[in-house]
């Protein structure tokens, strides 16, 4: 069956929406993007990929079939009232963190359909753990973005309840990885390696491991058997991290994190 080009209006063109509208017009080549921010010098090389940009977050909305919001939650208010005639029949898509569907619905009057998402940054390279939410009478609207996100990496329906844990550990948790990385980087400096190659070997080496897991599905520790010998150099290693509280403190982090948001 042949896909409809989806016209897809983004609101908040900065690290996620830059993100999102690069990724989507890699992997997702039937939609017509349009970015909007009010410093809309800082995104015109987006022009280049064939997205249009403006400062003006009304600019060609009446075209838009969805509206991903991607400001932060406190410019959430006044994107909304902006846009409030324009929105009749569209799909409302909100990356805004710790913003509830029902929320959106009272400011936005129910005049069309609510989904919300949490993708990542690594959207623009096709590879966020998104995870989607929205109410059964959206259903239609919600498998249609679910669709969408498919093409930037794994679309995954949660309760709205999981959302605020869904921006720790899917969001937020590329910083995690990335500091894994950089400490990884930082130990194969002291070990001899340049920190460009120190940094390849780090960062290739996590995308292995997540591919491992991600096609194979069993737990990590299956896998981890596999690299370990007994008394050998990786289970020295890996018990020392422990023993220095490496599990420990990623989830203390997560969970501190977890704590955070909703006080913000
Ligand atoms: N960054 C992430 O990894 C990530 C991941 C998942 C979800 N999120 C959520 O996505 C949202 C955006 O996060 P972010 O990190 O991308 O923040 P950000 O980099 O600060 O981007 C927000 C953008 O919104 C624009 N903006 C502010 N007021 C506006 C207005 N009235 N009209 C149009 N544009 C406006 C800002 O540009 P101007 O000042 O030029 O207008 C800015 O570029 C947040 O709610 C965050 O929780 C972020």
């Amino acid at each position: 069956m042949k896909t409809k080009t989806k016209n897809i209006h983004i609101i908040g063109g900065g690290n996620l929406g830059v993100a999102l509208a690069k990724g989507l017009a890699k992997y997702s080549p039937k939609s017509n993007l349009t970015v909007t921010r009010r410093n809309v010098e800082l995104i015109n090389e987006l022009e280049d990929l064939n997205i249009s940009v403006s400062s003006d977050n009304t600019s060609g909305i009446s075209k838009a079939d969805i509206i991903i919001l991607a400001v932060k939650p406190y410019q959430a208010d006044i994107v909304i009232k902006e846009i409030l005639p324009f929105i009749k029949k569209k799909i409302i898509v909100s990356a805004v963190s710790a913003l509830s569907i029902n929320e959106i619905e009272k400011k936005t009057l129910e005049a069309h359909s609510v989904v919300r998402i949490m993708p990542s940054i690594a959207a623009q390279f096709g590879e966020s753990a998104t995870c989607i939410s929205f109410h059964d009478k959206y259903k239609k609207a919600g498998s249609q973005i679910v669709e969408l996100f498919e093409h930037l990496g794994t679309a995954l329906v949660v309760e709205e309840k999981l959302m605020d844990g869904a921006t720790i550990l899917g969001a937020c948790g590329t910083a995690y990885a990335l500091r894994y990385i950089r400490a990884a980087m930082q130990a194969g400096i002291e070990i001899g390696f340049d920190a460009a190659t120190s940094l390849a070997i780090a960062s290739q080496t996590v995308k292995g491991a997540a591919k491992m897991s991600l096609e194979e599905k069993v737990h990590p520790e299956q896998l981890i058997d596999r690299v370990t010998t007994p008394q050998g150099c990786t289970i020295v290693g890996l018990n020392e991290m422990e023993h220095q509280g490496f599990s420990s403190s990623l989830i203390k982090g997560i969970k501190t994190s977890f704590d955070k948001i909703n006080k913000i």
